[in-house]
C-alpha cells in the first residue's frame, strides 16, 4: 500500500516510515523543508512538498494514496490553541478527501488525561468533551466521527512519553529542565504517574492500525501502565548525579522560566492500559522501558 504520512520527519514519523517500508509498504512523506525532504528521501520514502499551513495542498497526497497517518503537529506550546485548529484544519481537508472511501485516516492523539486521577484509561471510555482535559482531544472525536462518511478513522493515543534514543520531546525536556533547576525535581509527592512506550514499539502499532484497525477505534499505544515520578526522578538522578527532592513551590518559575510549560504537564497523573488493543490487533511491546532507556544514558549523557 501507499501511505501518506505528515509528520514523516518527526520523532515517531520517522520510526514509522521505517517501519512501514520494512513491511513492504510505500511512504510519501510530508516535508516542510529542505532538511526534512532529504532526510525522509535517505530513509527511502518519497516526498510531498508542503506544509498542515495550508490544508488544501494535503488533499493532492492524500488522494493519490491508499491511506493517511496524520502525526504532524505544532508543538509550540505557546500557540496551542492555534496549533489544535490548525490540526482540524488539516483533518478536515483529509477526510473530505477520504470520504466515501473506506480509506483508512490514522491520526495522532494522546492518553494523558484521559481518564482522572487513580482511574487507568481504557480504549473502550469515550473521551467526555464536559471534562476533557484538553481541547485537542475534541480533535480526536471530530475524526473518529467520519466513519460515518465513509472512511476508516482510527485514533492512536500515544503516552506521553515516546521514549528512546534520539528522543526530543517530554521527557528530554524534563532532564533539561532539571538541569537548569539543579534538581532532579518531581512535582508533588512523587507518586504522579505517566505511561510510557518505546519509539519502536509505538511505530510498530501505528502499522498495524493503518493495516487493519477496525472503522472509529481508539488504539492506546501505551507499554507501561504508569511509571512513577519519583522513580523517574531517581534515574534521572543517577544518570546526571543531581539531588532527588520535590520541585520547591515556584522553583521552576525562578530558575527554569522556559519550562514552566512542562511543570503542568507533570502534575497530571495518568494510568492508561493497552489491553484491548494488544488482543485487538496482536501487538506486543517488546522493547526497553522507560526507566531502562535513562538507565542506559540516552537522556543523560553528555
Ligand atoms: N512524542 C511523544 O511522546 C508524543 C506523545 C503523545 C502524542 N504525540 C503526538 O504524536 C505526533 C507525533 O509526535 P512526534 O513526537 O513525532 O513529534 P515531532 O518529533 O515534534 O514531529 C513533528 C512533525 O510534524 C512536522 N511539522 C510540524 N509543523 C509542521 C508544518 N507546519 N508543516 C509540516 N510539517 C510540520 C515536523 O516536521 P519537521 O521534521 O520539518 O520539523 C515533524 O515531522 C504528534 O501529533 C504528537 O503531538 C507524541
Amino acid at each position: 500500500m501507499k501511505y501518506f504520512i505528515t509528520g514523516a520527519s518527526g520523532w515517531i514519523g520517522t520510526a514509522v516510515t521505517a517501519e512501514l517500508l520494512a513491511r513492504g509498504h510505500q511512504v510519501v512523506g510530508l516535508a516542510r523543508n529542505d532538511d526534512s525532504a532529504a532526510k525522509l528521501r535517505a530513509a527511502g520514502a518519497e516526498v510531498f512538498r508542503g506544509s498542515i499551513d495550508d490544508p488544501d495542498a494535503l488533499r493532492a497526497p492524500a488522494d493519490a494514496s491508499d491511506g493517511v497517518i496524520h502525526l504532524a503537529f505544532n508543538h509550540d506550546f505557546s500557540a496551542h490553541s492555534a496549533a489544535i485548529a490548525t490540526d482540524q484544519a488539516v483533518m478536515t481537508s483529509i477526510l473530505d478527501t477520504l470520504a466515501g472511501s473506506d480509506r483508512p485516516f490514522v491520526f495522532a492523539s494522546g492518553v494523558l488525561g484521559r481518564a482522572g486521577a487513580g482511574i487507568v484509561a481504557t480504549e473502550d471510555i469515550a473521551i467526555d468533551p464536559a471534562t476533557v482535559a484538553s481541547p485537542r482531544a475534541l480533535n480526536e472525536l471530530f475524526a473518529l466521527a467520519s466513519a460515518e462518511r465513509g472512511v476508516r478513522p482510527v485514533a492512536v493515543a500515544f503516552a506521553p512519553t515516546v521514549h528512546g534514543e534520539g528522543d526530543h520531546g517530554f521527557m528530554a525536556a524534563y532532564v533539561a529542565m532539571d538541569r537548569a533547576a539543579g534538581v532532579a525535581g518531581y512535582v508533588g509527592d512523587g507518586t504522579n504517574t505517566w505511561p510510557a512506550v518505546h519509539r519502536a514499539d509505538a511505530a510498530a502499532l501505528v502499522a498495524l492500525a493503518v493495516e487493519k484497525a477496525p472503522p472509529a477505534s481508539v488504539v492506546h499505544a501505551v507499554a507501561e501502565q504508569g511509571v512513577r515520578h519519583l522513580d523517574i526522578a531517581e534515574a534521572i538522578a543517577r544518570g546526571t548525579g543531581l539531588p532527588v527532592r520535590a520541585f520547591d513551590t515556584g522553583e521552576v518559575a525562578a530558575k527554569a522560566p522556559q519550562f514552566q510549560w512542562l511543570e503542568r504537564f507533570l502534575g497530571v497523573s495518568s494510568l492508561a492500559s493497552s489491553a484491548i488493543t494488544q488482543r485487538l490487533l496482536g501487538w506486543t511491546p517488546t522493547h526497553a522501558t522507560l526507566i531502562e532507556d535513562l538507565d542506559a544514558g540516552h537522556y543523560t549523557r553528555g
